[in-house]
């Protein structure tokens, strides 16, 4: 079974708090989102392959481990990923981004595809799948399904705030998969929206309500 791995850092526990409360302006949501994206991302991406190289100090000629930066792909889920991918590109610059676009049906909650494009080589890629919430569950096994159809193995999926049923899915469909979560929370209501959460991250996101 893959980890969950919860943060208790409180510089991210205090900007989680922020992004929750309802008269956080647009702007601040994105710079939190992008601010979030890189605290988390420093754990996420612990497990990073290095490769060591020679390089030339004024000194003298050394040894030293550098990234395999090409070797990563960040995926975020459209539309409320996206305020995931600067942030962890601040990180890992080399990275190739791909794209699901998923929204959830109003009446259903089942998640709805209308893109994916992926690098081509993404079986050969750390994958690091985003969004900011974990619901139900839906849009991130969907997401995770669609990304393995098309040959993706070694991946982690990243969020703001998750809902328990969501972790129990994604764990149930995709147990291969590490997850990280900045906070965890406490339900989902009768519209599967998350209990406290922040409301509609995309919308917030956006500003398209
Ligand atoms: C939100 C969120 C997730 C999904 C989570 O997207 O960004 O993708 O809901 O819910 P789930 O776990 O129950 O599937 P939404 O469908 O609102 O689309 P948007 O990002 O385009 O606003
Ligand atoms: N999608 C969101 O944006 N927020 C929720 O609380 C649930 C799904």
């Amino acid at each position: 079974m893959g980890k969950v791995y919860v943060f208790d850092h409180p510089l991210i526990q205090h900007k989680v708090a922020l992004m929750r409360m309802k008269e956080t302006n647009v702007k601040d949501f994105r710079d939190l989102a992008r601010e979030i994206a890189m605290l988390m991302g420093f754990e996420a991406t612990r497990d990073l392959e290095l490769e060591e190289v020679e390089i030339e100090t004024p000194i003298c000629k050394t040894r030293v481990n550098m990234l395999k930066g090409e070797d990563i792909a960040i995926i975020p889920i459209l539309r409320a990923g996206l305020g995931f991918v600067d942030g962890m590109l601040e990180l890992v610059p080399n990275a190739k981004v791909g794209h699901v676009g998923l929204y959830r049906d109003p009446e259903t909650h089942e998640p709805v595809e209308y893109y994916c494009k992926l690098p081509t080589d993404i079986g050969k890629r750390k994958i690091f799948v985003l969004d900011p919430m974990l619901a139900t569950g839906g849009s991130a096994v969907a997401a995770i399904d669609f990304i393995k159809k098309r040959g993706g193995k070694d991946i982690v999926f990243m969020c703001l705030i998750a809902a328990p049923e969501g972790i129990k899915a994604l764990q149930d469909a995709h147990p291969d998969v590490d997850i990280y979560i900045a906070s965890k929370d406490e339900k989902l209501n009768e519209n599967a929206y998350i209990v406290p959460g922040l409301g509609d991250a995309g919308d917030r996101l956006y500003g398209t309500k």
